[in-house]
């Protein structure tokens, strides 16, 4: 079944007043079954951040429609949006977004007490996950005595802890040095794997893309090509880079390849 729905999306800056107007998407067609993992990537200008503000409901498409798990957020107003986005929406940010006057775990476990969930549930999960991400140990520190990496464990424990429909990820390792990308994306994989987590993650990096089961690159505003991973995570990372130079477009902001 498909979490995740767009259909004919696009979305025109600018329209409605003098001047200039960009199309940044143009009729962008997608769909996410459960427990998918899969990636965003094209050129810088290319829609990314676009789509994710749309999928997010950050932002509202100029036409088209996307529908989360059987809701069409654009029919929704705004009490019941915000109860969607905490309920069916993870997020984790490139600059992780924890609050540095809680704890980790008061940062974790936000969604859930703002939700009223149960003490005892509230420990249950966050036992479970916490250890899936390795980040048992550091509960009770702050977020200035964790690193980096740790810190977006952290963040992706805070963007999956109520299980929402999906999680959408924008540039997560883009502030991460190469060992806690892996750390970070082998997490992912994990949850994704383990939990049947579904992700939807925006990387200009191709080896944290590597990690996914499916990539779709965009050019323009538009779906370019797809590609599907094999069993082989090294192939897959290579054909990632053979499908970035057929792309074409800028790239100043892609990450240089990690060693493994
Ligand atoms: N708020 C905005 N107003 C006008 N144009 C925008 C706005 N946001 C993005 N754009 C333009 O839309 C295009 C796509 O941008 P974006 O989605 O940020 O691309 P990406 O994330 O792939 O780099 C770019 O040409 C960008 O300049
Ligand atoms: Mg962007």
């Amino acid at each position: 079944m498909a979490v995740l729905k767009a259909q004919a999306l696009s979305k025109i800056y600018g329209a409605g007043q003098s001047g200039v107007t960009y199309r940044a998407l143009d009729q962008f067609e997608l769909e996410v079954e459960r427990g998918e993992f899969v990636g965003v990537m094209g050129p810088s200008g290319s829609g990314k951040t676009t789509l994710l503000n749309m999928l997010s409901t950050i932002d509202k498409p100029t036409s088209g429609r996307i529908e989360v798990n059987g809701t069409d957020p654009g029919k929704l107003n705004n009490k019941e949006l915000a109860l969607f986005r905490r309920r069916q929406l993870g997020f984790i940010f490139q600059d992780f977004n924890l609050l540095d006057t809680l704890s980790i775990k008061e940062n974790i476990v936000l969604p859930l007490v703002l939700d009223a969930v149960k003490v005892e549930e509230i420990e249950r999960r966050l036992g479970e996950i916490a250890g899936v991400l390795g980040i048992t140990h550091i509960m009770d520190k702050r977020t200035y005595e964790v690193s980096g990496g740790q810190q977006q464990r952290a963040a992706i424990a805070r963007a999956i802890i109520h299980d929402p429909a999906i999680v959408l990820a924008d540039e997560l390792t883009g502030n991460l040095d190469s060992k806690s990308a892996k750390d970070a994306m082998e997490s992912l994989k994990r949850l994704n794997e383990e939990r049947d987590t579904t992700i939807l993650m925006v990387t200009h990096d191709p080896f944290a893309a590597s990690y996914c089961e499916r990539i779709i690159f965009i050019k323009d505003g538009k779906l370019f090509s797809e590609l599907r991973r094999g069993t082989n995570r090294q192939a897959f990372f290579q054909q990632i880079l053979d499908a970035l130079s057929v792309l074409g477009g800028n790239f100043d902001d892609v990450s240089p390849s990690r060693p493994e």
